[in-house]
């Protein structure tokens, strides 16, 4: 680990040159940029493993990419992505490795991976067999994974809920016409610490619940609490890359395990080109170096997520914990306070519905909010609007009601299916990652939540 870079982005020569540079583009309007360049979306396009990226309406051009490329380079990019890969203590200051690529490495992920794979598969089919509702107990990557995994491919052959909040009204909802001896709850908790999960734990308990997987590193914690079966977390795996382990479990049963398999190859192959392609074909490369772009030199804060497939509508709220638990920090990794800006603010929801909310602002408003089209269907009318907005946005209008020249990437599956949701969540997994290594940060901790954890402690021990 001695030898990874640690240097500042703003010591890195390439960083003075993309300042520099971006004053050349202030006065650039897209609308020109795509006119005079009918090529532009050739040259500003990459695709990969069914996944298409277009980024020519983004405020960039060629050099652009390649001082962005440079800084990367500058910053040790392939070193440090070489350690992910090798299980390196890459989360720096907790001495661990940020190992979920391990977990869906097939025949070459370590044993205990490929045990517990089998063990899930045989639960996986027990419960879809045996019980007519699962309830997953957990909360951030201990739901956010799996919820969004059922909620976008669930097959309907059980009834899986999730229960995150600490509002025990949610609980009471997903146990509404439930009966206790056909319901399997999933506590799924690395710590098994977490106050809002183990209450649900507890809930569930006194509601009649007498069928209890846990999903945990602490094994005697989830022994104590008498846990039929407990399917093993590492601490090589961290909250917000978890599901693909065991914690993705109650996703698997709505889904079904072949299913499941499928969203780790589709993560797998994205993984395989992270490695093997060059930095300017490289997807989720790209889509970090475009947010560097966007977010230090343009100086946007906030990125909106607008998936064009009802089967993705909770894809912002995953990806809003995945980068802003992941790179929304304010020191580096030795412990110094930044003077650039890290994790923009992630927002987003399901465009078309999106269009009669907050476009206005997207549009109008005056901050220029950049943002990621998902093109995930094959419905015309999803399509002619999505394009519609693309359009609208980077062009506007001549009158100068629609100021445009607000930049997007429009990224394009063929349809919303597991292999295709392995694929979109991991490129987001190494476009978080790289955008780590440029800005120094490590991606893997999140400090900035203990705070509030230990004042809410306090609060119910009545201020002691
Ligand atoms: O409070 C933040 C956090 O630690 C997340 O990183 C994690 O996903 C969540 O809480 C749940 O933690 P656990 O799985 O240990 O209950």
């Amino acid at each position: 680990m001695a030898a990874l870079k640690t240097l500042s982005p703003v010591q890195c020569p390439s960083w003075a040159r993309l300042a520099a540079h971006a004053e050349s583009w202030r006065s650039v309007h897209l609308r020109e940029l795509l006119a005079q360049d009918r090529s532009r979306a050739a040259q500003f396009g990459a695709e990969a493993c069914g996944v298409r990226l277009d980024y020519s309406r983004q405020r960039l051009g060629a050099m652009t990419l390649r001082l962005l490329a440079n800084l990367a380079g500058e910053r040790g990019l392939a070193d440090w992505r070489a350690a992910l890969f090798a299980g390196k203590p890459v989360n720096s200051s907790e001495n661990r490795a940020a190992w979920h690529t391990a977990l869906r490495a097939g025949a070459l992920a370590p044993g205990e991976v490929q045990e517990t794979l089998s063990r899930m598969k045989h639960l996986c089919a027990k419960a879809r067999a045996q019980f007519r509702r699962v309830v997953n107990l957990g909360i951030g990557g201990s739901d956010l994974g799996p919820r969004l995994l059922a909620d976008a491919l669930g097959d309907g052959a059980l009834d899986v809920r999730f229960v995150a909040s600490a509002d025990p009204r949610e609980l009471e909802r997903a146990l509404e016409g439930a009966e206790p001896a056909r319901t399997l709850f999933v506590v799924v908790s690395k710590s098994f610490t977490t106050p809002e999960t183990l209450a649900n734990a507890a809930a569930a308990k006194a509601w009649g619940g007498n069928n209890f997987f846990a999903v945990t590193e602490n094994v005697d914690k989830a022994k104590a609490f008498g846990a039929s079966e407990i399917l093993p977390l590492w601490n090589w795996v961290g909250g917000r890359y978890s599901v693909w382990s065991a914690a993705g479990f109650a996703g698997a049963c709505a889904t079904g395990f072949e299913n499941f398999e499928s969203f780790l190859a589709g993560a797998q192959e994205i993984d395989a080109h992270f490695t093997a392609t060059p930095l300017e074909k490289n997807l989720p490369v790209l889509l970090a170096l475009v947010g560097v772009w966007n977010t230090n030199f343009l100086d946007c804060a906030t990125h909106a997520v607008l998936p064009y497939a009802h089967a993705l509508r909770l894809l912002p709220a995953y990806l809003q914990q995945l980068e802003m638990e992941s790179n929304g920090k304010r020191t580096d990794r030795e412990g110094r306070a930044v003077d650039y800006a890290t994790a923009p603010v992630l927002w987003g929801a399901e465009g078309t519905p999106s269009q009669h909310s907050f476009h206005q602002l997207l549009h109008q408003g005056t901050r220029v909010v950049p943002a990621d089209f998902i093109q995930a269907s094959a419905n015309a009318l999803q399509r002619a609007n999505l394009a519609a907005q693309a359009d609208a946005l980077a062009l506007g209008s001549e009158d100068g009601q629609y100021p445009g020249n607000r930049p997007c990437n429009i990224l394009t599956l063929e349809k919303v299916d597991a292999r295709n949701l392995g694929r979109l969540i991991a490129l987001y997994e190494h476009k978080v990652f790289v955008q780590g290594v440029i800005w120094n940060i490590n991606s893997f901790d999140q400090p900035g939540v203990e705070l509030g954890k230990q004042l809410a402690r306090k609060n119910l021990s009545g201020g002691k």
